[in-house]
């Protein structure tokens, strides 16, 4: 089977309800960044932290999925498929996609903030006070700013063999996620669907770019549709 990668950013999400974070009224118009989304502001002040991250936890519960991630989810039956996503939502996975990357980890996992390998599966508030099981303090499980990005390797080698890379919902500015396009094969076919979508220094380089400007549900489900149809006549 011929194999895709699907690269997702928070635009995927916008229309089940969740905010983007740099268009107007995103999530970064809001905070800044170094107060919630770093190292340095768990150290400062971990009950800002706990909030925003238990108000995404919330608002991503209540969300469901929508055609985009609906569609991709059909993928799987015609071809090896990947997804790549940058989001820390489980949409994806509630919309039946089979392997998924979290490239910036996941809300409904918390670890230990001694023993990185200690994750587990969270759904309600986490709050101070709440311990792993060798009596540390639990964090989210997020990729923060100035963090390594652990799933990056695998991400990048499963770029590598890609026929198809279809990119959604990311303004292609967060590194080293938006790199990941340049380990793709140079006969890869590259399709970004975005309304807005920003043509970063690596997708400048990619032969095969083809823009979508629309919205995601009706984007990636036409595009899917072709893709299936492709396949299915040879
Ligand atoms: P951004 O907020 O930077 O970009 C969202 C993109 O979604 C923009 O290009 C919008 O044009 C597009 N968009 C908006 N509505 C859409 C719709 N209905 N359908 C399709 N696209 C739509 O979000 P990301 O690129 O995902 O990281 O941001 C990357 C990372 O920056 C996030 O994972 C997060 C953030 O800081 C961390 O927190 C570590």
């Amino acid at each position: 089977m011929k194999k895709i990668v699907v690269l997702t950013g928070a635009g995927i999400s916008a229309e089940s309800g969740l905010k983007t974070f740099r268009d107007a009224d995103g999530l970064w118009e809001g905070h800044r960044v170094e107060d919630v989304a770093t190292p340095e502001a768990w150290d400062r002040d971990p009950e800002m932290v706990l909030d925003f991250y238990n108000q995404r936890r919330k608002q991503a519960r209540l969300a469901k999925p929508n055609q985009a991630h609906i569609s991709l989810a059909q993928l799987d039956q015609f071809f090896t498929t990947v997804v790549i996503t940058q989001n820390v939502d489980d949409l994806h996975e509630r919309a039946g996609s089979k392997k998924i990357i979290h490239l910036h980890g996941e809300l409904f996992k918390v670890r230990s903030t001694i023993n990185a390998k200690l994750i587990y599966d969270w759904q309600s508030d986490l709050k101070i006070g709440d311990f792993c099981e060798s009596g540390s303090q639990l964090r989210p499980h997020i990729v923060w700013f100035g963090e390594e990005v652990p799933m990056l390797i695998v991400a990048a080698s499963e770029c590598r063999d890609a026929r198809y890379c279809i990119i959604v919902g990311t303004s292609m500015q967060v590194y080293p996620a938006a790199g990941l396009v340049g380990f793709l094969p140079k006969d890869c076919e590259v399709i970004y669907i975005d309304p807005k979508p920003t043509i970063s220094y690596e997708l400048n380089n990619i032969k095969n770019l083809s823009l979508i400007k629309s919205k995601a549900s009706l984007g990636v489900s036409n595009l899917i549709e072709q893709l299936i149809g492709k396949r299915e006549t040879g």
